[in-house]
């Protein structure tokens, strides 16, 4: 009947899958396991252990009558049909590879769990981003035994963004089905179409070769990325000439076949895939031999970096090259707008650097301040003790925006959160340490009018403007 889905994995991609999957297709049991009883459990309450928008709503809709959350692993293999792959792929830290493949350690223990919980024949699709040709090592784990039972592999990746998931789960660009062009993998890869043809037009499911489908999430990050950081090389262009990013960004952009999408200017990209995707892509090409082809892409990578130090030389020297004692402000700590997620965040790195300048850093952000706490315990135990002991005290979260300004020397907006651009900056400027700084990390805000309250602005890619007046001269 193939109507038994198990998901195993149930973070920000395994969670809010299969609640679409569950909401649209009600004659279908989902369940979603994980290792992690915490997570589990937060699913499984009313405060869901990520915050997407629209993600409570479709939750309530499906938890309890065709999606369910549970911790039993086993039971879940032996009673699914179908089981689709959701752990982390992060980069490898250790061994060959250290810093650029990935880990795939918890893929393969679960190909491995699979193996051996299996009653009955399953189709595994891959939806967690892996390297391409891992499809091959799951086929090899999971067919080693000759006991009648077979195991049909798909790729299926994922391209849905976070602070976005459910409006892009529900209206997909594409849906990719990466299959063994044979008659079993096709037989598999129409199981998979029936499903997402509830609700996805055919025209946009593509159905292709299993290695095209895993590569092709690896590369479509890598333009992504590449995007961000083609326009922030031009940013620094800007700052030089007194050209205007975002002019140039719409001029550029307007030209139907470049689009204006992903072409803001910005501290940088961060999230848990861009970096990790294009790294591992880098490390594959190298180890074809492909040099050429892994420098071009591991530059993506490297101006990404070359942005952040960029925003910190900026504050170091509009701030009279000390930012010691100085009370600077993070206006975001998430690595976009609409969600909770931290990883591999600008602020955090931004974050690092105040702290080693021996700032005082106040952090605010309507979703992120538990996984920013998180972040600052573990950069304060990898940086220098004495260092930690006497700034550990120095580190405040503060929930409300205007509160957290108070007494600050500078504002640096670090998340493109709606709510930055409509705040009153009279009143924030009113409570700040004179001179006033704001560095606008994305662009967001109205620089005109926050200089004629009496800012000191600071936008990417644009000319500062400054109420000193040697500046303008
Ligand atoms: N986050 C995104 O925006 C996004 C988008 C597209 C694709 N992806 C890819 O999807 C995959 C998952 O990403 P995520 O952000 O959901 O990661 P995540 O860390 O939020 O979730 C992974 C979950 O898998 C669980 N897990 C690990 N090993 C397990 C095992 N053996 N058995 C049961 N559970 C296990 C972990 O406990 C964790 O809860 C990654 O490969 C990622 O690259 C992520």
């Amino acid at each position: 009947m193939n109507k038994n889905i198990l998901c195993i994995g149930a973070g920000y991609v395994g969670g809010p899958t299969m609640a679409m999957i569950a909401a649209k297709c009600p004659d279908y049991r989902v369940t979603v396991v994980d290792v992690n009883p915490a997570r589990i459990a937060a699913w499984n309450s009313d405060h869901l252990p990520i915050y997407e928008p629209g993600l409570d709503e479709l939750v309530r809709k499906t938890r309890g009558r065709n999606l369910f959350f549970s911790t039993e692993i086993e039971a879940g293999i032996r009673a699914c049909d179908i089981i689709f792959v959701c752990v982390n792929t992060p980069t490898k830290t250790f061994g060959s590879g250290a810093g650029m493949a990935s880990n795939l350690q918890y893929c393969e223990k679960t190909a491995r769990q699979i193996l051996e919980h299996a009653e009955t024949s399953k189709i595994v699709i891959e939806k967690s981003t892996l390297p391409v040709r891992t499809a091959l090592a799951i086929e090899r784990i999971l067919n080693c035994q000759d006991n009648g039972i077979c195991f049909d592999v798909l790729s299926n990746p994922e391209f849905m963004a976070e602070g976005s998931a459910i409006k892009d789960l529900e209206n997909p660009d594409r849906v990719l089905i990466g299959a063994r062009q044979t008659e079993r993998g096709r037989k598999a890869q129409t199981v998979l179409v029936d499903i997402y043809s509830r609700w996805v037009p055919q025209e946009r499911i593509l159905t292709t070769n299993i290695w095209s489908s895993e590569l092709s999430k690896l590369v479509a990050n890598a333009f992504l990325a590449q995007r961000i950081s083609s326009i922030n090389t031009i940013s620094a262009l800007c700052e030089k000439t007194d050209a205007n990013v975002s002019e140039v960004a719409s001029a550029v952009g307007m030209d139907g076949r470049v689009g204006p999408k992903f072409l803001n200017a910005s501290i940088g990209f961060g999230g848990s895939c861009f970096k990790k995707d294009i790294l591992n892509l880098v490390y594959i090409c190298r180890t074809y031999g492909l040099d050429d082809v892994a420098d071009y892409w591991e530059s993506v990578v490297r101006i990404n970096d070359y942005q952040q130090k960029r925003f910190i030389l900026t504050m170091l020297k509009a701030m009279f090259n000390t930012l010691a004692g100085k009370r600077i402000c993070l206006f975001g700590f998430a690595f976009k707008a609409n969600t909770g997620d931290t990883r591999e965040s600008p602020a955090i790195a931004i974050a690092r650097c105040l702290l080693e300048e021996h700032a005082e850093v106040v952090i605010t952000d309507p979703q992120a301040l538990p996984n920013a706490r998180l972040d600052l315990a573990s950069i304060m135990s990898t940086t220098d003790v004495t260092l930690s002991q006497s700034r550990g005290s120095l580190i405040s979260f503060i929930d409300d925006p205007y509160e957290a300004a108070v007494s600050c020397d500078a504002i640096t907006v670090m998340t493109e959160w709606e709510l930055y651009r409509t705040l009153n900056y009279e009143r924030i400027y009113n409570a700040m340490n004179k001179p006033a700084f704001l560095f606008d990390g994305r662009n967001i805000l109205d620089h005109r009018r926050c200089y004629e309250i009496g800012f000191n602005v600071y936008p990417i890619g644009k000319t500062p403007m400054t109420h000193f007046i040697d500046d303008a001269e």
